[in-house]
Parts: C-alpha cells; sequence; structure tokens
C-alpha cells in the first residue's frame, strides 16, 4: 500500500544519525502501536496546526495544474527526486505571476523557527521520511515533505512577499538559501532537549549558517545572503504547540505553571537572535488545540468540556494561557530589545474563528479532518490514519480544515495566512509588509 516507508536515512547521514538518535526513538514511542507508516507517526508526532477548517479551497486546488505529470511518482521515488520536482514546480508556479513577484521579493530575506506548522520539508528530509500521497495532493500534487495537502501558513507568507518558499536548512537537495532559510522542524519544542531540532538548536543553526556566509564572504566567496541583509531580514517563529501537547495530560493548574518556562524558551531565542543581528520579529501565538480532531477523538466521560463550538475548552484555555503569556512577554522585548519590531500574531483568534464562524468560509463540518479514519463526527483514529488504504478521504476541494487531525489543509492555511497578513489580529496592529526592508533606489 502507498504507506510511507521509512527511508530510515540510509545514504550518507552518518554523523548526523548519531546525534539523531533521540528525535528517532521519539518516533518510535510516538508509533508505539501504530502499524502502518512513520508518516503516521510523524503525524501524530507533530502536532501541529489544530484547527479545523477551511475555505478557499477552489483556487488551491487548480492553482498548480502546472506540474501533472511529475505528480505520480511511485513510492521508490528517492527522496532527491521529489525535492527536484517540488522545486521545479515551484518555479513554474512563480513563474507565472513572475514579473511582478520578483521585483516584490527582490533582495528580500526571511528566516524561520518552527514545527510542523511552518516545515517545508525538514523533517523528511533529515530523518529520511518518505512522505506518500496523498499528502500534497491539492496543490504540489506530490508529496513535498510538508504534513499537509499543499501548503503551510509560510509558504503562503512567501508567495505574497514575493519569494520563493524557503528551503530547509536541512534538505540537501534543491535547496536555494537566497531568499533566506527554514529551520523548522516538525515535532519540535520550544523546550530544550525534549526534541532534537527543539527551538535553541534551530537558533543555534541560525548562528552557524550566518557565520558560514560571513566567512565565505571574507574569503571573497559566494554566499547565498549578503552581511547586509541579515539585519534586513524577517524572523519568524511558529513554535509551542509541541510543548502544550506535552503537557496536556495534566491537571490543569499544574499544565499553567508549566507555560511560563516554555514562553521563557522562546524569549531567550529572540534574544539570541537579536544578539545575532536580527531586528524584525514576527512571531506567532499558538492555535486552537482543543478544536483538534485529534483532541476531540480522544475518549471521554461526557461533553460538559465542549464549548459552544464543540472544542474542549480546557484545552483551549490553556492555549489562550500560552498567547497571553507570550504576548506579555513580547511586551517586555519591546522595551528591552533596542531598535527592532517585535510583532505578536495571534493565532487563536484567527483559526478560533475559523471554526466559530465556519459557514462563512465555506466549512460544513470544521471539526472533521479530511484524511482520517472512522468516519463522522471526528474521522480521526489515532491507530490508522490518513494512510492506511481503509482510510476516508475527503474529495478533492471540499472544504476542510483540518488535513490529518492535526495539521491543516491548504486551503484552510491560505485562509489564516490571509488573516496573518492582515495585521487585524497582531500586537501592534501592522502588516508585514511594513517590516520590509525600503527600496534603496530604483534599480
Ligand atoms: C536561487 O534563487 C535565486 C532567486 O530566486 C535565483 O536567482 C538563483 O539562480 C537560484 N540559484 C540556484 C543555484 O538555483
Ligand atoms: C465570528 O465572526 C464575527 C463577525 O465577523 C466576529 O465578530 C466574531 O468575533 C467571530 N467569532 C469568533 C469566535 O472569532
Amino acid at each position: 500500500m502507498a504507506s510511507a516507508g521509512n527511508g530510515g536515512g540510509g545514504g550518507g547521514v552518518g554523523a548526523l544519525k548519531r546525534s539523531m538518535g533521540p528525535l528517532r526513538l521519539q518516533y518510535y514511542i510516538v508509533m508505539g502501536a501504530v502499524a502502518a507508516a512513520v508518516v503516521l507517526a510523524t503525524l501524530r508526532y507533530m502536532p501541529g496546526p489544530a484547527i479545523p477548517a477551511t475555505a478557499t479551497a477552489g483556487s488551491s486546488a487548480t492553482t498548480t495544474s502546472g506540474g501533472g505529470g511529475a505528480v505520480v511518482r511511485s513510492a521508490p521515488a528517492a527522496a532527491a527526486e521529489v525535492e527536484d520536482e517540488e522545486q521545479a514546480q515551484e518555479g513554474t508556479t512563480t513563474a507565472t505571476t513572475k514579473k511582478k513577484r520578483r521585483k516584490k521579493g527582490d533582495g528580500l530575506v526571511l528566516f524561520n523557527f518552527g514545527d510542523s506548522n511552518s516545515d517545508t520539508g525538514g523533517v523528511a528530509a533529515v530523518m529520511g521520511i518518505r512522505i506518500a500521497p496523498p499528502e500534497g495532493r491539492a496543490y504540489f500534487h506530490h508529496p513535498t515533505g510538508r504534513l499537509s495537502d499543499g501548503r503551510v501558513i509560510l509558504d503562503f507568507i512567501c508567495e505574497s512577499l514575493g519569494t520563493p518558499h524557503l528551503s530547509p536548512f536541512m534538505k540537501p537537495l534543491g535547496s536555494n538559501y537566497t531568499h533566506g532559510v527554514n529551520f523548522a522542524i516538525a515535532g519540535s519544542t520550544a523546550t530544550p532537549g525534549t526534541t532534537t531540532f527543539s527551538l535553541d538548536v534551530q537558533v543555534d543553526q541560525f548562528v552557524f549558517f550566518k557565520e558560514r556566509c560571513l566567512d565565505l564572504i571574507d574569503r571573497g566567496e559566494a554566499a547565498p545572503i549578503e552581511e547586509k541583509a541579515f539585519p534586513d531580514a524577517i524572523y519568524f517563529m511558529d513554535i509551542g504547540h509541541n510543548d502544550i501537547n506535552g503537557v496536556l495530560h495534566l491537571p490543569y493548574h499544574t499544565m499553567l505553571e508549566k507555560l511560563p518556562p516554555v514562553i521563557a524558551e522562546i524569549k531567550k531565542a529572540i534574544e539570541r537572535l537579536h544578539k545575532n543581528g536580527a531586528r524584525k520579529f514576527w512571531i506567532h501565538g499558538t492555535g486552537a488545540l482543543g478544536c483538534m480532531p485529534q483532541k476531540l477523538s480522544m475518549p471521554r466521560d461526557d461533553d460538559s468540556d465542549l464549548d459552544e463550538h464543540g472544542c474542549i475548552a480546557t484545552i483551549n484555555n490553556v492555549c489562550k494561557k500560552f498567547n497571553s503569556l507570550l504576548s506579555e512577554a513580547l511586551d517586555e522585548l519591546r522595551l528591552t530589545l533596542k531598535s527592532s519590531t517585535i510583532v505578536f500574531v495571534d493565532m487563536f483568534a484567527i483559526k478560533y474563528d475559523l471554526v466559530a464562524n465556519h459557514t462563512k468560509y465555506g466549512i460544513e463540518k470544521p471539526l472533521m479532518t479530511c484524511c482520517g479514519h472512522g468516519g463522522p463526527p471526528y474521522n480521526y483514529d489515532p491507530k490508522e490514519s490518513c494512510m492506511t488504504s481503509d482510510k476516508y478521504l475527503c474529495k478533492l476541494g471540499e472544504k476542510f480544515i483540518s488535513w490529518d487531525g492535526v495539521h491543516f489543509t491548504d486551503a484552510a492555511n491560505g485562509i489564516v495566512a490571509s488573516k496573518v497578513l492582515s495585521g487585524e489580529y497582531n500586537i501592534p496592529r501592522v502588516k508585514l509588509t511594513s517590516l520590509l526592508p525600503k527600496p534603496k533606489s530604483d534599480e
């Protein structure tokens, strides 16, 4: 069956492999009983996005007719091929809009830190996980390593800014870092030590990358990013979901006590980036994890903890608390970090609105998984899932928020991104475009 094989990181990842131990182990633990596929486990472990909703599916579904042929690579296709196709396909996609976009994104550099919500293929590359169809079906028309049927929010942000999708730092084939680097790895926590690519490690990787660039420049060689682009770059962060996920089994007051150390890690990461020259920060809060089919499908005694929209109130309260603590931490940083811009994005409000007002977005079943198992009401079974042959898969173009019970569909991510870009959910209430470097001259 078309389930994901574990590539096993076979090839040349020798040295890396050793340090990868812990993460690998986690996968297996998570996988535990799961027979089907590594990917499933991966999906599960990488709680990302949480809410449901879909909306502009129409447009996304039609977007890439360009790559049709390539899509059907059968299972053994090496990751490399997939990556190349992706690159090529992305190329053609942007080609249509090239004039405006090219110009628009010129010289713009973005760095991103996070988990599966913004992983553009990092975990698949570094772990050698072959993520199988129907992943990617709605947009790229083949799996790209993203945990979605299409794009993640970051991809839409890149498109709106006119830059190509960001290449993962850990993807050796087909990456191009001219417009920045994506350090996000699915499954990552802000808390150090619990995952291999926790936020502190992602920041280490950034520092490494920057130093390598400066070193190359010093020696008169070509670097993907020039020195003066670093302070002008925008630094995105979307992390914390996995940390929250890791405490949800605890009593309510204990969960709340576990949040400040997570926030402290995010704060520390921002401070370190600032020390290393970063000045423009765009920080996403956490989504409404209590609306995720994965959470909703867990056995419960009764429905007394469900809110008016059918989401788990306790979990959402933890998420809201997380966001308010994060927002406060950013308030503090605005006072201490000189000459920087720090924007908080209330992802909870954005993603909860998608559920609460789902009909407005053309979504019929905001709490149901598109690609899952078991059918209504949630179509989610932790032991079976999107990769099994008897999965329950929604029709292409049907509007769903949740792709796999944890991660969003391309359509939902598109709606979320447009809200992120609107500036209406941000503190301060600025648009992302206000952070763009001023054009130097009209060249
Ligand atoms: C990387 O991307 C930039 C900008 O999109 C492009 O100009 C450049 O040719 C690319 N480099 C390679 C090696 O493909
Ligand atoms: C639903 O939409 C209305 C109208 O736009 C808005 O006022 C309300 O806050 C939304 N509900 C949620 C939960 O976001």
